[in-house]
This record gives structure tokens, C-alpha cells and sequence, in this order.
């Protein structure tokens, strides 16, 4: 049997030779023109373990004639983006984990609240530079562009990018070119393109972390070059966020889907479990046992667990509540979307701020949770949502407010003297109440 391969093998391989040679001498000609026109791209590629395998220009830009963004280029059909399909030709693995995860989906959000403010309430070219340029926009083509690609669309590396051959997403989000380099894409200033501000500040948080600051002061340590790169034996002095989120960990290989370690999805107004969070959690909790104990880990899901539970309950809930009415009654003085001040008060209250509470409390951000957080969502809350929904007139929330501030302990503080509060926080009635907030799991939802 092998030996027969072999026979096939070399019939294929000297049918091949002719075009083979083309072949080199078609690739030769994009690296040394290239290395002229456009060095530093040239450097870039030419110092890069891509290089070092000989992998070329070519291998990556070539093009199937039929692809629609293909291009005769100096004597070879070429293509400029090199989408996932084109990586996966040699990294199928990655790019299937990667076409599976939310990160992947990232640029469709068109239909989303978000979407409605970036094009109507700012307008068009606000979407093209913010929204998509993290989210990753509809690569279109335009038959005048010497490249095809239009000029609205592209350049674009945002990492839900929809692309002209079906694929999703761009690896080069992360894998900036034309290094690829692995060390770079696991250091925190690669995510942290995206996942910063005042919506998500996941960046901010971890630099402000005990695991930011062991991470920066001890960088060197980091072994960030090496090819085998697992928490506790390759590196020990700090995880960064591919550490959690993506890399290997004795049990666990690489994944290319960032979901696979959560068992919460924060995002929407009142958070979520994802499918099989108990699962997820232990894929996570199995990354923090490399450094920690696990009544330390367990305690630290206890904490975050009861941000969560705190800030579901007692803001995001009865507020979404009250906003739902409000849009069934039609009691807002301006009919379109967002144009009211009471609308605005709601989005950032979940959006930014009710977020920035969550994200800090998941991953250890002290000031996020509070200052930036939950302090906020409070004083907002009392101070800008009730008055102004109760300037809408509307009986049925007024009532529901009324209601509330007299019935609901965590609300009936406003009414009571300040005394006698500090009383039952000392005999330990506050701390009853909240008790059931650092159960693990939530069951009412
Ligand atoms: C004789 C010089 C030369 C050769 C050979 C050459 N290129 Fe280029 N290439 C250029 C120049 C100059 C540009 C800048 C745009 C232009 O003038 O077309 C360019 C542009 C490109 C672009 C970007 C197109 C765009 O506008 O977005 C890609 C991708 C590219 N080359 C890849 C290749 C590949 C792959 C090969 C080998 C098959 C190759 N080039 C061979 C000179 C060359
Ligand atoms: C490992 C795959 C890979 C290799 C090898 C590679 N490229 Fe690229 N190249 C990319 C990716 C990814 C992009 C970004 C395109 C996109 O947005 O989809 C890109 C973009 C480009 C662009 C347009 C971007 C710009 O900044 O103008 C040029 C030009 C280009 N490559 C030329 C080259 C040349 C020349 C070589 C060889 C010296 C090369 N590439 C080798 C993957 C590769
Ligand atoms: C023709 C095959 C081929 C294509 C196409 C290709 N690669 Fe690679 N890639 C390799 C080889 C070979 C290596 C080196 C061996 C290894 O690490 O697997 C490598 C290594 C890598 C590494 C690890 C680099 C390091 O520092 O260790 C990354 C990241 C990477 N590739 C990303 C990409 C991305 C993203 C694309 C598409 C834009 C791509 N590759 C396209 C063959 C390819
Ligand atoms: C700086 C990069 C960046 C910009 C600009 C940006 N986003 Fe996002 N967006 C993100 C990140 C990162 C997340 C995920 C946050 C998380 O998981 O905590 C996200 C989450 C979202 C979500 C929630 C998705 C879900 O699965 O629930 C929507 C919808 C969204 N963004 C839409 C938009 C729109 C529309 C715009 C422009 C008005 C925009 N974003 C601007 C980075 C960005
Ligand atoms: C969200 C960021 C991100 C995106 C997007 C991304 N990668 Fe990666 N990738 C990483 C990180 C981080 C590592 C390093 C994992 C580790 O610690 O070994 C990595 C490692 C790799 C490696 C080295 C082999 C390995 O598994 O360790 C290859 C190859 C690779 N990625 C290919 C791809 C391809 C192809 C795509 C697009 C389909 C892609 N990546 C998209 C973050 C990303
Ligand atoms: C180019 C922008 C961009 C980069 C770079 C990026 N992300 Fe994201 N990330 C997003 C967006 C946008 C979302 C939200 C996707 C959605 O819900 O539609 C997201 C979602 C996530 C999620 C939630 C996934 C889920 O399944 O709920 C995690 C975790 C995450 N990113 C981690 C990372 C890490 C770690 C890195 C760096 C190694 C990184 N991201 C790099 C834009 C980015
Ligand atoms: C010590 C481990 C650790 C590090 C380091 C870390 N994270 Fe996380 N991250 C977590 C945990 C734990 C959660 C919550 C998991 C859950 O839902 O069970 C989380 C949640 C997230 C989410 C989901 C938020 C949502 O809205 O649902 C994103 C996005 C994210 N992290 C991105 C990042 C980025 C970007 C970095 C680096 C700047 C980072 N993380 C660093 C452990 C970490
Ligand atoms: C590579 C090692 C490493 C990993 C992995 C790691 N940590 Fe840590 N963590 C540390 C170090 C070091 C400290 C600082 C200890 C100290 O304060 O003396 C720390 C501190 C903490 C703290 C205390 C924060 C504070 O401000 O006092 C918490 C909580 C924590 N880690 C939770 C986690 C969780 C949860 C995970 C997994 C999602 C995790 N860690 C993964 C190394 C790690």
C-alpha cells in the first residue's frame, strides 16, 4: 500500500513540476519587488515563523479564479483580504473553533439598539469608524477600486468581519500582520483594541487587577515567546487574558472560541447563564487552580456571583420592568427611539454602567465594581430614573415606584432614619438580606 502512494506520489509530483516552477518563480517575484516597494511590510513578514517555514505571499494571497474579490496582479490572480477560509487551509482547527464563537458573529449587530444610535442619532460614517471597526463591517466591492474592494468597507480587521467568499471574522483582529506573532497575540493590549471604555472596560479592569499588576511588573518572566505555553508550567507569575480565556491549561488545549470558560453573559440588561454554565465554569475555575486554592476560587464566584445577583435584582430588574410599560402605554413625550431623556437614563444604566459593575466584580476590579459601577448605577437609579419616569405622568409606573420605595426592604431605606439603618447593620439584618445574593446559582430568572 505505501508503496503504491509512493508511485502515485511521484506521477502527481512530476506532472506538477511544470507548474511548480511557475509557481516559485511567482512567489519569488512577490518578495523581491515587495521587499523594494513596501519594506517594512516586507520585514514584517520576512522575520515571522511564517517566513521561517516558507510560507510566502502567495500562499496566503492567492486566489481561486470565480472568487469575487480576486485581482490579476503582476501576472497572478492575488487577493488582498485573507479571510479565515484562507488560514484554515493550514489551521483548520482554529479557524473552526474561531467560525463557531461569538467573536465570529460579532458583525451582526445591525438590528441592535446600538446600531440605531451609531447610524441615525450620529450617522453613517460614526458606524463605519466605531461600530465595525471592532465588530467588523460588510466587505463590499466596487469593480473601479484597483483592488475591488470599496472604500467604505475596507481596510477593516474588526473581528466579526463579514466576508465576500461566506466566511466570518478576521484572524488578523488578533494575529496582527504580517508578524502572526503568538507572543503578541497573548498580551492584554491585543484585546484590548476592543474591549476598553465605558460599556466594557475589561482592559482598564485587568490593569487595575492583582493579576495586571503582577503581569506588568514582571513581564520578562512571562515567557510570552514560548511554542508550549501552559499556565503553571511554561509561566507562573500572572495570567493575562488569553491566559483565561483562550490558552491551554493542563486539562484544557488552546480554544479559539472565547465563550467556552463563561458561565455568565453579561451584556444584556439583566444577565444571563450561558448553556452549560456549570460546565464553563469549571473549564475557568480549572485555569485558577494553577495559582490558587479552591475555597479561594470558590469564594471568589461567591463575590461575583452576588454583584450580579445585587445588580439583577434590586436595579436592572424593576427598572426594565418599568421601561417595558412605559413603551406598552405609549407614555413618552417623543415617539421616536431615543429621544428622551428617560431613554438615555435606562441605556446607560445597564449599558455602561450596570456593565462596568458586573465586568469589574468578574475580574477583580475594585473600582470598576464600585466607583465606576455600582455607585453609579445607585445614584442614578434614585436620582435620574425614578424622578424622570415619574414625570411621565404615566399612573400604572408611578404606582409601581410608590409601591416599591414603600414595600421592598432593599428600596426602604430613603424612608427610614439613617440610625436606625446603622443599627441593622451592626446586628447583621443588611447582611440577611442580601444572604441569598452569594448563593452560586440563581434560580429565579
Ligand atoms: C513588480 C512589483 C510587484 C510584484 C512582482 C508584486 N507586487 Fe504586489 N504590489 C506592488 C505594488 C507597487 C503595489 C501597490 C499597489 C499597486 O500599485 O498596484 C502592490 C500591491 C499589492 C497588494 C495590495 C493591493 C491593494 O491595493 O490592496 C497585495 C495584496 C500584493 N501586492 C500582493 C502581491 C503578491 C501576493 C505578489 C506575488 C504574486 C505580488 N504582490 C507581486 C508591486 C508588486
Ligand atoms: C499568513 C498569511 C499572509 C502572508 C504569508 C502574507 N500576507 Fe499579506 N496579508 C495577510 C492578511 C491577513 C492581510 C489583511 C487582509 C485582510 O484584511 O483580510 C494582508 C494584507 C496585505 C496587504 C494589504 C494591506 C496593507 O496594509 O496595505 C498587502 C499589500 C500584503 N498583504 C502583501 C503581502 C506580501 C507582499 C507578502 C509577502 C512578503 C504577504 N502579504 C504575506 C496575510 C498574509
Ligand atoms: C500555507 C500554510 C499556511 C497558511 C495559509 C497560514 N499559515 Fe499560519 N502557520 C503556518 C506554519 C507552517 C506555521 C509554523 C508552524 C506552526 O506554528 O504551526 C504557522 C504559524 C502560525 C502562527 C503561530 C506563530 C508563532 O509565533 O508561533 C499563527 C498565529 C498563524 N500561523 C496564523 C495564521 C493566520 C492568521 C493565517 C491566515 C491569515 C495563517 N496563519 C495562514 C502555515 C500557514
Ligand atoms: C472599541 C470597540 C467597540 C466599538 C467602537 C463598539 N463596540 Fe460593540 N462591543 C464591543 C465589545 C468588546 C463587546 C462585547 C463586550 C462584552 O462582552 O462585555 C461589544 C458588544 C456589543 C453588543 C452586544 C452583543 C451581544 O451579543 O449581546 C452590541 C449589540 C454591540 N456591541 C453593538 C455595537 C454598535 C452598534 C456599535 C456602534 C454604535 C458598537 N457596538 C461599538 C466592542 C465595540
Ligand atoms: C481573539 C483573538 C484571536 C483571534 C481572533 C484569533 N486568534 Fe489565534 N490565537 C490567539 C491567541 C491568544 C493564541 C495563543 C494561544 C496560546 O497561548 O498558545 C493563538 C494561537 C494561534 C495559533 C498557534 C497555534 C495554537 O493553537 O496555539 C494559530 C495557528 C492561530 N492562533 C491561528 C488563528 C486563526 C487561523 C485565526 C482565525 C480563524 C485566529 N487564530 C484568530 C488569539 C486569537
Ligand atoms: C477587534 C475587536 C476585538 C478584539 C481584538 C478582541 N475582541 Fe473579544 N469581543 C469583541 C466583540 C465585538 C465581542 C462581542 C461579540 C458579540 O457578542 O457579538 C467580544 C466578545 C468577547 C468575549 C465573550 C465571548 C462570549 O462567547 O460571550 C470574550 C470572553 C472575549 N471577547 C475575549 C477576548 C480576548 C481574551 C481577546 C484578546 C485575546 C479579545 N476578546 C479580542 C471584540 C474583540
Ligand atoms: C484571572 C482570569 C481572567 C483574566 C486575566 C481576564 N478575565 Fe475576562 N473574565 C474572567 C472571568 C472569571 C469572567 C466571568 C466568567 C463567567 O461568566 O463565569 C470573565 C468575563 C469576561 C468577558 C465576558 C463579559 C460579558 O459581558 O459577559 C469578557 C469579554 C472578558 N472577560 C474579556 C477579558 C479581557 C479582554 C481581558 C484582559 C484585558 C480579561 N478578560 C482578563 C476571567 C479573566
Ligand atoms: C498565573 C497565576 C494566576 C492565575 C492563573 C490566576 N491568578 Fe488570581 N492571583 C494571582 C496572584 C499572584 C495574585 C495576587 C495575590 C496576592 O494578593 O498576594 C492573585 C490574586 C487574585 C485575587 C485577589 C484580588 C485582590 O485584589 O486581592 C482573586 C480574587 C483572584 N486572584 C482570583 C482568580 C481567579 C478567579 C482566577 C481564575 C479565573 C485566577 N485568580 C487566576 C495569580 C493567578
Amino acid at each position: 500500500m505505501k508503496r503504491l502512494t509512493i508511485i502515485i506520489t511521484s506521477i502527481l509530483l512530476l506532472a506538477g513540476f511544470a507548474q511548480a516552477a511557475d509557481r516559485a518563480t511567482v512567489e519569488g517575484k512577490c518578495m523581491t519587488c515587495h521587499k523594494e516597494k513596501s519594506p517594512g511590510l516586507y520585514q514584517q513578514w520576512y522575520s515571522s515563523e511564517h517566513s521561517l517555514h516558507n510560507v510566502t505571499c502567495y500562499d496566503c494571497h492567492k486566489a481561486e479564479k470565480g472568487d469575487k474579490d480576486a485581482f490579476m496582479h503582476e501576472g497572478a490572480l492575488i487577493a488582498t483580504l485573507v479571510t479565515p477560509n484562507d488560514c484554515s487551509v493550514c489551521h483548520t482547527k482554529e479557524s473552526e473553533e474561531f467560525q463557531r464563537s461569538h467573536h465570529a458573529k460579532a458583525g451582526k449587530i445591525l438590528s441592535s439598539n446600538d446600531a440605531y444610535l451609531a447610524h441615525v442619532v450620529a450617522g453613517e460614517p460614526a458606524a463605519i469608524g466605531g461600530c465595525e471597526t471592532c465588530h467588523g463591517g460588510v466587505m463590499k466591492l466596487d469593480k473601479n477600486s484597483p483592488n475591488l474592494l470599496a472604500k467604505g468597507t475596507w481596510p477593516n480587521s474588526g473581528i466579526g468581519r463579514i466576508n465576500p467568499d461566506g466566511s466570518l471574522g478576521s484572524c488578523n483582529a488578533c494575529h496582527t500582520r504580517h508578524e502572526f506573532s503568538i507572543a503578541q497575540a497573548r498580551q492584554p493590549e491585543t484585546c484590548g483594541k476592543c474591549h476598553l471604555g465605558p460599556d466594557h472596560p475589561q482592559k482598564e479592569i485587568y490593569e487595575e487587577s492583582k493579576h495586571g499588576i503582577m503581569y506588568f511588573t514582571n513581564k520578562e518572566k512571562m515567557n510570552l515567546d514560548s511554542d508550549h505555553w501552559v499556565v503553571g508550567e511554561d509561566y507562573y507569575s500572572a495570567p493575562t487574558c488569553a491566559t483565561c480565556h483562550l490558552s491551554a491549561t493542563p486539562n484544557q488545549p488552546v480554544t479559539h472560541d472565547a465563550g467556552e470558560r463563561l458561565s455568565w453573559t453579561l451584556r444584556p440588561p439583566i444577565s444571563k447563564h450561558q448553556e452549560d454554565w456549570e460546565e464553563k465554569r469549571d473549564n475557568m475555575k480549572e485555569v485558577c487552580s494553577a495559582c490558587h486554592g479552591p475555597v479561594f476560587v470558590d469564594g471568589h464566584y461567591a463575590q461575583f456571583d452576588g454583584v450580579v445577583n445585587l445588580y439583577d435584582q434590586k436595579f436592572a430588574k424593576p427598572s426594565t420592568e418599568v421601561m417595558a410599560i412605559i413603551k406598552k402605554n405609549k407614555s413618552l413625550e417623543n415617539e421616536a427611539n431615543m429621544s428622551n431623556d428617560l431613554e438615555w437614563t435606562y441605556w446607560e444604566l445597564w449599558h455602561h454602567e450596570g456593565r462596568r459593575a458586573r465586568h469589574g466584580a468578574a475580574m477583580m476590579g475594585p473600582d470598576y465594581t464600585w466607583w465606576h459601577g455600582m455607585y453609579e448605577v445607585a445614584k442614578h437609579f434614585y436620582f435620574n430614573f425614578i424622578p424622570e419616569v415619574r414625570a411621565t405622568g404615566d399612573q400604572e409606573v408611578i404606582d409601581y415606584i410608590d409601591n416599591m420605595l414603600a414595600n421592598d426592604p432593599m428600596h426602604q431605606w430613603m424612608d427610614r432614619p439613617t440610625a436606625e439603618l446603622k443599627k441593622d447593620i451592626q446586628n447583621g439584618k443588611m447582611q440577611a438580606m442580601f444572604k441569598d445574593y452569594y448563593q452560586p446559582v440563581m434560580d429565579e430568572k
